[in-house]
């Protein structure tokens, strides 16, 4: 008996001194992991991170919820990660709100406020928080069933604070044994009073209503003929064209692969919903995407935020599934982007497109701080901003532009504009760590949309990424990179590489104190 008691306490100490080590280990690494922490985007304290979810606005905080793997750096039993903000920018870490439980993984999805309280959910005259989720059944799945995804519900009564699953899940069985039936996004709709969920189902959105969250009804499908790609994490939402009062519904799906610089990325369509069905009434049935960048996945909208706000406010994964489980930090993996406010205008080409702003409350991270372009002529400006900073150019359209960024160790990343092709770019290919993917140094283009003598961009860096908004946010690029050192110099030219003619910048050091 006594020998088994110094066993059992023998093997606690073992596994305390591991437990130990283990947050000896992080601590040591701290200077290169942290290299890379950004400041200003939302990142995990440590452990993996995907897609954002339940993204939603209640009472002065926006909640962001996401994919969450508690116990590795790399893909495993998702949960639900959880985080309050005030301004989408400064976040509070809150414990984890979905556990994987009987049903399975805890997959993507979205949350709403049932203010009616339709659900039956909701207690002392709160509405209830309801999040709707994809279970994913692994158990399910490697016994070669098809149908190990299905919808499910769980409900708040505390602001989001703690969460209990509803006794009747599943809510949407998975009847058709699809593969691939996941990540809802429901949303009200107020013409017809019910609940509206999109769905995506291998290489379409299936469209469900709900009179109380609970009970769902298939509306329809919408699809492309002969699209191949896998199709996920779709969102819903109306929005007015920009100035006028003619109002559009925007259908937003990520893409499994054919980015527009290869694997991940996030697209939308333009058209008219009736409440059943969706119709892109773009000419040409066009598809858009959202973020010509490699590094922006899974983009969907926050709910419940006030018709007295009225902006449509989203956030995307930074990263892309090529390489998201490989990228060189160690104590964390995977940060959002910033969050964009979208609007919707008709160009002169006759299409309707997204254009992406940064939203106002960033304003505070930077505005008012010291522009520190200093000699406004000089082309290079040596910076200590510990890597983060936004620079507005204006430069002659016809002479291109080069913003060359370079750290002590040399590392290089490039980006700007190639008047030749007429397109917007980011060259990482010698940004620093890259030999963790084949394809990884690499310079990815996007097609510039607006004409006139002199353009304006905008670039956000923050350590280890890039966001960059050209054609006023019609054109946005965001890709990571892993440098070695801080990028601190930051010389802007003309294209030719030796001139700085016409150009007009400002930079402006982002604190986030
Ligand atoms: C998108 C995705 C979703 C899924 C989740 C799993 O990145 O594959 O389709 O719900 O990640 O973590």
């Amino acid at each position: 008996m006594k020998v088994m008691l110094w066993m059992i306490l023998g093997a606690f100490l073992f596994l305390i001194s591991c437990k130990e080590s283990g947050k000896e280990m992080l601590k040591n690494t701290k200077p290169m992991s942290e290299l890379h922490r950004p400041g200003f985007h939302f990142t995990p304290d440590s452990m993996w991170m995907n897609d954002p979810n339940g993204m939603v606005y209640y009472k002065g905080e926006y909640h962001l919820f996401y994919q969450y793997y508690p116990d590795s750096t790399v893909w495993g039993p998702m949960h639900w990660g959880h985080a309050v903000s005030k301004d989408m920018i400064s976040w509070e870490h809150l414990p984890i709100a979905l556990f994987p439980d009987s049903l399975g993984y805890i997959f993507s999805g979205s949350a709403v406020i049932d203010w009616k309280n339709t659900s039956g959910l909701g207690k002392n005259n709160e509405p209830p928080f309801v999040a709707i989720f994809t279970h994913h059944n692994m158990k399910g799945e490697k016994a070669g069933s098809n149908d190990f995804q299905y919808q499910s519900i769980a409900y708040s009564n505390d602001k989001g604070r703690s969460w209990t699953k509803f006794k009747g899940n599943p809510v949407l069985a998975n009847h058709d044994k699809l593969k691939d039936f996941r990540d809802p996004k429901v949303i009200w709709h107020k013409k017809s009073q019910k609940w509206i969920m999109v769905l995506a189902a291998r290489d379409k959105v299936k469209i469900y209503s709900s009179p109380d969250l609970k009970k769902w009804k298939f509306e329809s499908d919408f699809g492309i003929k002969n699209d191949n790609r896998l199709w996920e994490c779709p969102d819903l939402f109306p929005i007015n064209v920009e100035g006028t009062d003619e109002l559009k519904w925007i259908l937003i799906v990520s893409m499994q692969s054919g980015a527009p610089n290869g694997g991940t990325g996030t697209s939308y369509f333009v058209g008219d919903f009736d409440g059943h069905h969706f119709v892109n009434t773009n000419q040409g049935n066009a598809q858009f995407w959202l973020d010509y960048g490699t590094d922006n996945y899974a983009m969907v909208s926050w709910s419940d935020v006030p018709d007295s706000d009225g902006r449509r406010l989203m956030m995307g994964w930074m990263s892309n599934w090529l390489y998201a489980q490989k990228v060189p930090t160690v104590r964390w993996r995977s940060a959002m982007t910033l969050p964009r406010e979208v609007r919707l205008v008709r160009c002169d080409d006759g299409y309707y497109r997204i254009r992406s702003l940064m939203i106002s409350e960033f304003d505070e991270y930077w505005k008012n701080k010291t522009n520190i372009k200093g000699d406004a002529s000089a082309r290079t400006t040596d910076i200590d901003t510990n890597g983060l900073y936004l620079i507005n150019i204006t430069f002659l359209r016809s002479q291109g532009l080069n913003m060359i960024l370079t750290s002590q160790n040399r590392d290089t990343l490039t980006a700007g504009y190639i008047a030749d092709s007429n397109v917007w770019y980011i060259d990482r290919s010698k940004a620093g760590k890259a030999g963790f993917y084949d394809h990884f140094a690499s310079r990815h283009t996007a097609p510039a949309m607006l004409k006139g003598d002199t353009a304006r961009i905008t670039i956000l860096l923050d350590r280890a990424s890039i966001e960059l908004f050209g054609d006023d946010g019609l054109t946005t690029m965001t890709d990571i990179f892993f440098p070695t050192g801080i990028l601190n110099k930051i010389d802007i030219v003309n294209g030719n590489g030796n001139s700085s003619d016409g150009i007009k910048k400002e930079i402006f050091p982002i604190s986030t104190n």
